[in-house]
């Protein structure tokens, strides 16, 4: 079989729209559906302009599940949150291009810490700017909608990026997985995932749904065709 990549997609369910109220039942239907991680999004009301919660909340989370956090900064300044992040227990600790002056030393420290790392692209941000960085970082995360808020319109040139970087991505010698995150819905997922993406972040599809056990259920179905 020398040459056939076999690329294994996974769903990260992202918990910004779930009813935090009740955070632990949320969680359950999430986990009972199969989901692959959970995406923890966490905003500052600077770099994005909502405000989500902190590293308090993501260790909660990490004491009641035992899915990998991944943890995806929309934050000014994130050298100086990452540690609290990790020691809060993020699994995969993903930064914005667009918030770090010295993004290669962020990744360092990162690496360092023994935890994975990634690098996330707004959606006007070029694929050109992480060209000496690829090779570090564990995760490449485009934003298929504007960062800030669940339950956008994913953008439709977003699918010739996301066909560039998996390109970029089949040259390096390194595994490093490709995924999006916004906007997606039971009508998108084939195209974003023939575009060539292996682990897609959905938010209210599966929050704001009646059943999210079946529409985890679907979603995973339609993953794997
Ligand atoms: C947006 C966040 C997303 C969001 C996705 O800034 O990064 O993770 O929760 O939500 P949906 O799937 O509703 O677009
Ligand atoms: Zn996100």
């Amino acid at each position: 079989m020398d040459g056939v990549i076999i690329m294994i997609r996974k769903l990260a369910s992202s918990i910004l729209d779930v009813d935090f109220t009740c955070l632990e039942r949320e969680l359950r239907k999430i986990e009972s559906g199969g989901v692959d991680l959970l995406h923890l999004d966490i905003m500052d009301g600077n770099f994005v302009p909502n405000i989500s919660f902190g590293p308090k909340i993501v260790e909660s989370i990490k004491r009641i599940t035992s899915l990998p956090l991944e943890v995806h900064l929309m934050i000014e300044k994130p050298e100086n949150h990452i540690k609290s992040f990790i020691n809060a227990g993020g699994d995969i600790i993903i930064v914005h291009y667009e918030t770090s002056k010295h993004l290669d030393r962020l990744i360092q420290n990162i690496n360092d810490a023994d935890v994975k790392s990634g690098i996330a692209l707004n959606p006007a941000t070029p694929l050109g700017v992480i060209e000496y960085l690829i090779n570090k970082i564990d995760f490449l995360l485009l934003m298929t909608v504007n960062p800030g808020f669940g339950g956008q319109k994913f953008i439709p040139e977003m699918i010739d990026k996301i066909k560039k970087a998996r390109k970029i991505i089949d040259n390096q010698k390194k595994p490093i997985s490709l995924e999006v995150d916004g906007g997606i819905n039971l009508d998108n997922i084939s195209e974003v995932i023939k575009a060539g993406v292996e682990i897609i972040v959905i938010g209210q599809l599966i929050s704001k749904s009646a059943n999210p056990e079946i529409t985890i259920k679907k979603i995973k179905n339609i993953m794997n065709q």
